[in-house]
């Protein structure tokens, strides 16, 4: 089967969250059931660079005010990528959404217009010979790609929407709508008209065959107002149609047993390079070097979706009971402000990278104790995936995909064997607090840690199931059910 990936983010080649993660390691899964991938992304400033054995497969006189062309290239990990090479739209420095002046690229709603029109055009008459017989777009950056199919009554390849982030809705106006060579009628409530203004996100929504997003609990929270932030009533409509399908991790990449960037590897059965890698990492932050303090480390956007403001009532209390904390992360310059601060509060005890740093992410899921994820809002989480595999406890929010991967140290969990890490409810400083506690005492219960720990990372977190689960939907959707 040829499916056709339209997205915004792809790692190794261009990564600001999770987003690139996914669309990096699941198509190598789903190569591995027999499918025949290709992602299309923009090709930003230095992409292509990153591709081997890259080759032209399609012209196109004027996208959204220049030319542009196809380049198909492969990763290092063998991954076929379709590279959208517009130089006026893509090849511009710093991030791939946000301008200088900290707001997003002007000309956003055409840089991603153009992303859907191309991905529609390859869907329809597809390139170089290459026809796909499934299209898969991921989240707002590629949600006009089923719309400018609809355009056209012609025969098509059904399309899958993923919402990754309902939170990111990908909203223009009218006016900037008018421009993007899409019907007038369009503009409706039936369909891209959202509160005045037009959505991508919208778009995918309603336009797509199929709408998955990134787990079940998501998938049920997204029909709520306070989880689907406006976009509830098109997903209750279209319920029938929408699943929640988990992500898994690529264990290539993340896998202690074999990571290059850590000092030291280890595994369940020989768990001694662990204490290495947190030796390391307190050496490098500056961290007292103490094999016995509870070291918790966060690695994430530093938004309000995160929850991270809920951990700084607690530093006090963390470095009371003989924890350190570590902090990787970008984002809300406040938050950044305030995590600065506790680490020089706290010498030797809190440290704080304010940055993206992909080696410090592996350093720290291999270093830390735990890693807290306090999410107000989770579509999935990779981190806490990152987490298990590591045997680095997961301390999480009960929310969309944190709720689906973690399984809480509750006594029944405990006593059966089967707890991964600590899940906590409501989602307060209060919620956060209790579960802190709870870490500091199975901390102090070292067989009971260990335990948990050596389930952890036996829990299964590779791509296989739910690659499965999404080619099965493609099977289903083409009517060819194989099961
Ligand atoms: P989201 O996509 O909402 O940010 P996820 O947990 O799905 O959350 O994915 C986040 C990804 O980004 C993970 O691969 C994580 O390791 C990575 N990441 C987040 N912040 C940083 C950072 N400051 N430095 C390095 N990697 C980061
Ligand atoms: C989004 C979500 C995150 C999810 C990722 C990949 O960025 O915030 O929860 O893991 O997409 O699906």
């Amino acid at each position: 089967m040829r499916i056709l990936f339209v997205a915004s983010e792809c790692y190794p080649l261009i990564k600001t969250g999770g987003l690139a993660d996914v669309v990096g390691a699941l198509p190598l899964a789903l190569g591995r059931l027999g499918g025949d991938v290709r992602v299309m992304i923009p090709a930003y400033r230095g992409v292509v660079d990153k591709l081997d054995a890259v080759q032209e497969v399609a012209t196109y006189g004027d996208v959204f005010g220049g030319p542009g062309r196809l380049l198909l290239g492969t990763t290092r990990d063998g991954l076929k990528v379709m590279a959208l090479e517009a130089p006026h739209l893509y090849d511009r420095p710093g991030s791939i959404y946000v301008g200088p002046e900290g707001r997003d690229w002007s000309d956003n709603p055409r840089r991603f217009a153009a992303l859907g029109a191309i991905g529609a055009s390859v869907a329809r008459f597809g390139a170089s010979g290459w026809h796909p017989d499934v299209v898969h777009a991921h989240d707002w950056q590629a949600g006009l790609t089923p719309a400018y199919l609809a355009v056209s009554e012609d025969p098509h390849p059904p399309v899958v929407f993923t919402i990754h982030n309902v939170a990111f809705q990908g909203v223009c106006s009218a006016s900037e709508f008018a421009g993007l060579g899409l019907p007038s009628w369009f503009f409706s409530p039936g369909g891209v008209e959202f509160y005045g203004n037009a959505s991508f996100m919208k778009a995918g929504l309603v336009f797509a065959d199929r709408l998955t997003t990134v787990s079940p609990t998501y998938a049920r929270e997204l029909r709520t107002p306070e989880f689907g932030l406006g976009m509830e009533g098109i997903l209750n409509e279209r319920a029938e149609v929408l699943s929640g399908i988990v992500n898994g991790i690529d264990d290539g990449e993340w896998d202690p047993e074999t990571d290059p960037l850590l000092p030291a590897v280890y595994s369940a059965r020989r768990p001694q390079g662990k204490a290495r890698c947190k030796a390391e990492i307190q050496r490098r932050l500056g961290l007292a070097d103490d094999p016995e303090a509870l070291l918790f480390c966060v690695v994430s956007r530093l938004t309000g979706q995160k929850g991270l403001d809920l951990v700084l009532p607690h530093l006090d209390s963390i470095v009371a009971r003989g924890g350190q904390l570590a902090v990787l992360g970008t984002g809300e310059p406040g938050l950044e402000r305030h995590f600065t601060e506790a680490a020089a509060r706290y010498p030797g005890r809190v440290a704080a990278v304010i940055g993206y740093d992909e080696v410090m992410a592996h350093g720290l899921q291999g270093g830390a104790d735990a890693i807290l994820i306090p999410s107000r809002f989770e579509p999935c989480g990779l981190t806490q995936l990152y987490g298990l595999r590591y045997g680095t406890l997961p301390i999480v929010s009960r929310t969309g995909g944190l709720a689906d991967t973690v399984i809480d140290a509750n006594e029944a969990a405990v006593r059966t064997g089967t707890a991964t890490g600590i899940q906590f409810s409501p989602v307060t400083a209060a919620g956060l607090g209790f579960a802190l506690e709870r870490a500091f005492d199975l901390w102090a219960d070292k067989k009971t840690w260990k335990k948990i720990q050596a389930k952890a990372m036996a829990h299964p977190v590779g791509w296989e199931s739910s690659a499965a689960e999404y080619m099965a939907l493609y099977d289903d959707l083409l009517g060819t059910r194989s099961v």
